[in-house]
């Protein structure tokens, strides 16, 4: 079937800011909940609570089957790690995935937190995938094509030597967690449709620090580098606007360099 774009009007994007603001706000709190000597499956717990509190849907609890409430991914484990008895480590980063529901509109963003005594190059990993997604979204404009969001990511972060996962893609989102169209973090062969204002996109680098090839666990949902090393994964939920991408899902940066004591 061809693909179908949704375009949004100002009226239903406040709703999706609304979403955006929750899945935002939880995933905001679930990064300070991680640290050393918790379990993913503690942290999963702690999400569960903030969904309650917040009153709003689960955009992947049930999703397909998928166990968790948010995906909590550490270290090798690109995307899609459910909560378990393991135990975050010094040094270990984590990906955290929320995805909140709002009167039928929906937000999804993720973010990877660092704990503890991060190796540099890892801190390194995670600063140019943050810095990635922000590339994207300022080309996420009226007039551009989806190819520029998605080589502006490319183009930042091949020098760098970084592996880009190409197996999952970030997508267009809106009344459902996954809408057309899909958005790579590489500019593919095929050509990607121009861009509308209005147009609601998760825009969500995932790269690694060794290959970008990946293999999905036993339990049919976890991702991990083939080669066992760490990948990072940030996103945010953009309505394309006239000027760049503007962020529904807003939050402060994390992982500027000056903020994790490196440089690029
Ligand atoms: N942000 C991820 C995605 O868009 C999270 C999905 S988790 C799932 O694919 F469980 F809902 F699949
Ligand atoms: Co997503």
């Amino acid at each position: 079937m061809a693909e179908h774009i949704s375009t949004r009007n100002p009226n239903e994007i406040d709703k999706l800011r609304r979403a955006g603001e929750v899945s935002a706000l939880i995933l905001t709190e679930v990064a300070k909940f991680v640290r050393a000597g918790v379990t993913t499956a503690q942290v999963d717990a702690y999400a569960a609570e903030l969904f309650e509190r917040e009153k709003c849907g689960n955009a992947f609890h049930g999703y397909y089957g998928y166990p968790g409430h948010i995906c909590i991914s550490v270290n090798e484990v690109v995307v899609h790690g459910i909560g378990s008895d393991r135990v975050i480590e010094d040094g270990d980063i984590v990906s955290l995935d929320v995805g909140a529901i709002v009167d039928g509109w929906y937000g999804d963003n993720a973010l990877t937190v660092p704990v503890g005594n991060v190796r540099d190059e890892v801190r390194r990993l995670l600063a140019v995938t943050e810095e990635a997604l922000y590339r994207g979204i300022a080309e996420a404009k009226q007039g551009n094509n989806l190819a520029d969001v998605c080589g502006a990511m490319e183009d930042y972060v091949k020098p760098f030597g970084f592996g880009i996962v190409r197996d999952y893609v970030g997508h267009g989102v809106g009344r459902h967690l996954h809408e057309d169209p899909s958005v790579p973090n590489y500019r593919p062969k095929h050509r990607l449709p121009h861009l509308k204002r209005g147009m609601i996109l998760a825009i969500e680098p995932m790269i690694t620090l060794g290959t970008w090839k990946v293999k999905v666990l036993e339990d049919k949902w976890t991702a991990v580098t083939q080669d066992g090393l760490p990948a990072a994964h940030f996103e945010h939920t953009v309505a394309v606007g006239s000027h760049g991408g503007e962020i529904l899902t807003e939050r402060p940066r994390s992982a500027l360099p000056e903020q994790l004591g490196i440089t690029l």
